[in-house]
């Protein structure tokens, strides 16, 4: 299950200087199609409500073997998100498009970050399909130990 925090509904239009001209349409038709190409299928999922992510974090369990979420501005907020990502216990990767520790000191922390195998920043939208590519490994690496 790949999830999007809030305002990452506006991408492509979105401070593009930050965050590319890439849509979110162009990201999850991108990460299907790599997904697809290794035998595997997404669900995609983008909310502006804190709540809303929580949700679709609990509906994850027994549905999907891994998350990646780009929480984008709750990632350095929301206790409720983190303690989502821990009560489910599936493997969840974060995401963020830009380099998050080299912008405001506000966005260096992450309540996300120690409930993830791990995070990729920075790489714009093909961060997407790099972390897809990992939990894929990842997944891959587990079934066959
Ligand atoms: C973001 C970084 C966050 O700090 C910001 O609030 C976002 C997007 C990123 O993908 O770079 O909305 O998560």
């Amino acid at each position: 299950m790949v999830l999007h925090g809030p305002n990452l509904n506006l991408l492509g239009t979105r401070e593009p200087g930050v965050y590319g001209t890439t849509t979110l349409a162009d990201i999850d038709r991108q990460v299907g199609e790599r997904a697809a190409a290794r035998g595997a299928t997404v669900e995609c999922h983008q909310s502006n409500v804190e709540g809303e992510l929580v949700n679709r974090i609990q509906e994850a369990r027994g549905r999907a073997q891994a998350i990646i979420i780009n929480p984008a501005a709750y990632t350095h907020t929301s206790v409720a998100i983190a303690d989502a990502l821990r009560a489910v216990g599936l493997p969840a990767v974060e995401v963020h498009l830009s380099n998050v520790h080299a912008r405001e000191p506000y966005r260096h922390g992450s309540f996300v970050a120690p409930v993830c195998v791990g995070t990729i920043g920075g790489f714009g939208a093909r961060g997407y399909g790099l972390a897809l590519e990992a939990v894929l490994d990842l997944l891959e690496e587990k079934s066959t130990s």
